[in-house]
């Protein structure tokens, strides 16, 4: 049982879908019919998920059948259709609404070309029901076909088999062969290229970001070898990655055959494509072997998180790999503080409770960096070889399966603990909060270089005299998170002065610099900030940035009037995000004045 689908309270599933949709990008509408095979299981209805969707005509095995729509919650709106034991296909007419919490539409001067509009979906978590009606549970799994028409300057792709070059008409199709849940089907649709990677790989982007993104991620096919040696074959034939404009709310998504992905990645060095490595290894963790339902997140993401580090490894050396380690650690530290300060202790738990609750709060550090460290406890004590063999032998035993955090645990039991004779606190680990003490501790001689420096810093040495050369993005990260809480403006000054953090193209040290200089109100900064939230949309960088804002009066002034005219940039996961903490629905300028 899903609580976050009504899909699942009748036995009725759906088993292949075939879209056809046309893309409206002036009206910012879809318009279509989903048609799905069925397999009635006995039951007098099937009930598919719908958010926000005015639905035209709804048939059953090609006969029109009255529109039932349940009332509306959370979950969106439940769409009742009757059938029998003979019903095999249902068919729903519909178009989606300015509710589509799924769509982000951009205007051209939102692309990084600013000549064509784009669109992109993010599924993840319940919001496929907003662009399509669908058992939109994690639990359901159904292989699709889609036609897709669009403009015909402009090129669709989606999580299945794609086109490399535009069509003369805009009519696109496509095949997901692979059956996948219905938070993996998503859809971009932009002035968009293709450039190959490699045999398997390749990459899509507009055409002025094409090219460094096919740079910055040149190690992809390396990644999905060290995956395959790792973990057993890739199962999806292609693997490409679509790099998306500023305003895609998160690093990455790993939509099957082709991850969306954040342009804040590209850095010039190839410093920031761990991401990569990290929406690859879901191609086992959670789009082969998902979590059945968002209580269960931590086997999505704590296993992506273990699987993204081995890659790292494996391609870039245990250094790098450890360094990523304790940048992770770090930000379980911090989740974890504040998750108890603010009585959410609850929350740090692996196995999750949303019941109610919208299942993007449990997008939280606790269930990848938590989810991490236990099962690098887990390596720690049977050991790499025996570890790596039971990963291996659980992505192929349950390959295509939804997975619950009681049935892995009994798998784990039955295939790893009891025949090493092996002891873990797992109630502890999986349903007690915070981080159990034997969670092993990542360490890193890397680091201990940078917080000597820092400490050379505070004693009186200038900037410039710093023992920094060679170090990479990882170092600095390290750096700027661990100066002294105060600076004056003289020291703050001395930093920019010395590494140019203001004018950084690496949008994690640019975000942590700019941390620093709200923290400390170094007004020189300001600009660049500005800027910053005005085009990055990636809620990760979105959220600390905001918060230290809204921490002194004069930045809480600054957030609002940043943010009324940034927020139509951002996407609708962003904006409830940060609507909450800015208290905008109250702050509003209409309200206000
Ligand atoms: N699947 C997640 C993104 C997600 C989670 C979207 C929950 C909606 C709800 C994706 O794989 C992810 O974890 N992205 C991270 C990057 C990663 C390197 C930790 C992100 O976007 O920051
Ligand atoms: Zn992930």
């Amino acid at each position: 049982m899903d609580v976050h689908s009504h899909a699942s309270a009748s036995p009725a599933r759906i088993e292949h879908l075939d879209l056809d949709l046309q893309v409206d990008m002036t009206e910012r509408r879809l318009l279509g019919t989903a048609s799905y095979r069925i397999r009635p299981h006995g039951a007098d209805t099937i009930i598919l998920d719908t958010d926000a969707l005015e639905i035209a005509k709804v048939t059953v095995n090609g006969k029109e059948v009255p529109v039932l729509l349940g009332a509306p919650s959370i979950l969106g709106r439940a769409l009742h259709i009757p059938i029998d034991s003979n019903s095999n296909t249902i068919a729903v007419t519909y178009r989606t609404t300015e509710g589509a919490r799924a769509l982000q539409w951009l205007s051209p001067q939102q692309t990084a070309d600013r000549t064509h509009p784009f669109l992109f979906t993010q599924g993840q978590a319940i919001l496929t029901r907003t662009w399509m009606p669908v058992q939109d549970s994690p639990g359901i799994r159904i292989t699709y076909d889609a036609t897709v028409r669009v403009p015909k300057e402009l090129m669709a792709v989606m999580s299945a088999s794609n086109p490399q070059v535009r069509s003369a008409d805009g009519v696109y199709t496509f095949q997901m062969e692979q059956p996948i849940p219905a938070y993996l089907i998503a859809l971009a649709v932009g002035d968009i290229e293709f450039r190959p990677l490699g045999e398997r790989c390749g990459v899509y982007a507009e055409r002025s970001v094409v090219d460094k993104a096919a740079w910055e991620f040149a190690d992809t096919e390396r990644m999905l070898q060290a995956a395959e040696a790792l973990y057993g074959p890739y199962r999806w034939g292609r693997y490409d990655v679509i790099v998306l404009p500023p305003s895609f709310p998160f690093g990455g998504m790993e939509n099957p055959r082709l991850t969306f992905a954040t342009p804040t990645i590209i850095a010039g060095d190839r410093s920031l494509t761990a991401l990569i490595a990290h929406e690859l290894a879901h191609s086992w963790s959670g789009n082969l072997v998902t979590n059945a339902t968002w209580n269960d997140f931590w086997l999505n993401e704590g296993f992506t998180v273990y699987f993204e580090n081995r890659i790292s490894e494996a391609l870039y050396g245990p250094d790098h790999a450890g360094m990523l380690q304790i940048l992770g650690r770090q930000d379980l530290q911090g989740s974890l503080e504040h998750m108890h300060a603010t009585g959410h202790a609850e929350d740090t738990h692996l196995r999750l409770h949303l019941d109610g609750r919208d299942p993007d709060d449990g997008m939280t550090d606790i269930a990848y960096e938590k989810g991490f460290a236990f099962l690098k406890l887990l390596e720690s004590k049977v050991g790499r070889e025996r570890f790596d063999a039971f990963l291996r032998g659980y992505f192929d035993r349950f390959a295509f399966q939804s997975m619950t955090t009681d049935k892995f645990l009994a798998y784990l039991d039955e295939e790893l603990l009891k025949p090493t004779n092996t002891k873990v606190d797992i109630a502890a680990w999986v349903d007690g909060p915070g981080l159990p003490a034997d969670a092993p501790v990542p360490v890193s001689d890397k680091f201990d270089q940078v917080d000597r420096e820092i400490a050379r810093w505070q004693g009186g040495t200038p900037a410039a005299k710093l023992a920094t050369q060679g170090w990479n993005t990882f170092q600095w990260m390290h750096f700027l998170r661990h100066l002294p809480k105060d600076l004056t403006t003289a020291q703050l000054n001395d930093l920019d002065a010395a590494f140019k953090f203001t004018s950084s193209g690496n949008a994690e040290v640019l975000a942590a610099w700019l941390e620093q200089c709200i923290r400390n109100d170094h007004d020189a900064a300001y600009s660049a900030l500005d800027r910053f939230l005005s085009t990055v949309g990636r809620r990760k960088f979105l959220v600390p940035l905001y918060k230290e804002l809204i921490a002194t009066e004069k930045g809480r002034v600054m957030a609002r009037t940043i943010y009324a005219s940034a927020r139509s940039n951002y996407h609708a996961v962003a904006v409830r995000t940060l609507d909450e903490m800015l208290d905008w629905s109250a702050t509003k300028p209409e309200a206000t004045f």
